[in-house]
């Protein structure tokens, strides 16, 4: 209960702007190095092997897929992570990316056990996320923007940022875990699961919190605003189509249990990001 208190949750992500940029970066550093210590070894499964081995099949298939969604996007953004850490303009603000990039590899270390562990089995392959691949591009910029001025190096972290916090954390991933709960977690299925969504979901809402906080900030400039509302827009229909892929499981294809409803819960977490970025509602 105690660290409830200190932490800061998914649902409360938007951390105000009294203090400096440098401020809020440190207090989410000490945070992380005080709280951030769950290890993803040590989560106890055997009752999710249970659970697994007597689900239907439907929703085995369904579980496989989604898990394999979020193994391939954990790895995807804890191998890509470096450049939003290099371009931080100050100690503090590479001092809290630094713990997110070990985090990203957390979460990683636990969906590669849950395979091995739970499923037995590797993750199959194929599972579309569009937004994910544009990561390839968005390094390449960043990249190149360290070599440039202030100016550009400043509008090249504001699109990584949408890109990846605002984006794939902000809505993909929060979307993933209301997913989880609609499906498995509500039923008491699958304990171990979703305890390290637990964890994962609190160590995404310093992630989460910081990305925001910063955008929320540099969208007071008119041109940096006008980047983020352009990214959010071109992205907007590929974010939307996340939950509604086919679900195809070693050839055969699963039903999408009614539960999910992705493009609905998506579309809300899409407006909640920009109504927390820009204070108004998006059209969508
Ligand atoms: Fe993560
Ligand atoms: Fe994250």
């Amino acid at each position: 209960m105690k660290e409830q208190v200190n932490m800061t949750t998914a649902d409360d992500l938007i951390l105000g702007l009294d203090k400096s940029t440098d401020e809020v970066a440190w207090d989410l550093y000490r945070k992380a190095i005080r709280f951030g210590t769950w290890d993803p070894a040590s989560i106890d499964l055997t009752r999710d092997k249970k659970d697994f081995a007597e689900l239907d099949e439907d929703l085995k298939g369904y579980l496989i897929h989604f898990c394999t969604g979020f193994l391939d996007a954990e790895e995807n953004v804890a191998l890509k992570f470096c450049p939003w850490i290099m371009l931080g303009s100050s100690t503090e603000q590479q001092a809290f990316l630094s713990t997110q990039l070990l985090e990203e590899f957390k979460h990683t270390q636990f969906f590669m056990r849950y395979f091995q562990e739970v499923f037995g089995r590797e993750r199959i392959s194929g599972v579309k996320n569009v937004v994910q691949q544009k990561l390839d591009d968005r390094v390449k910029t960043m990249l190149a923007a360290l070599e440039l001025g202030e100016e550009e190096r400043e509008a090249a972290l504001v699109e990584g940022l949408t890109h990846y916090q605002g984006v794939i954390e902000g809505v993909q991933a929060m979307t993933g875990y209301e997913v989880f709960e609609a499906v498995y977690g509500s039923k008491g299925l699958l304990p171990g699961l979703a305890e390290g969504f637990a964890r994962i979901k609190e160590d995404e809402g310093r992630h989460v919190g910081f990305g925001l906080r910063m955008l929320k900030l540099l969208a007071r400039n008119p041109l940096h605003a006008k980047r983020i509302d352009a990214l959010l827009n071109e992205y907007l229909p590929h974010i939307l189509i996340r939950y509604d892929q086919p679900i195809i499981v070693d050839g055969k294809e699963y039903p999408t249990p009614p539960e999910v409803r992705g493009r609905e819960r998506l579309t809300k977490m899409y407006q909640r990001r920009y109504r927390d970025i820009f204070g108004k509602q998006a059209s969508v």
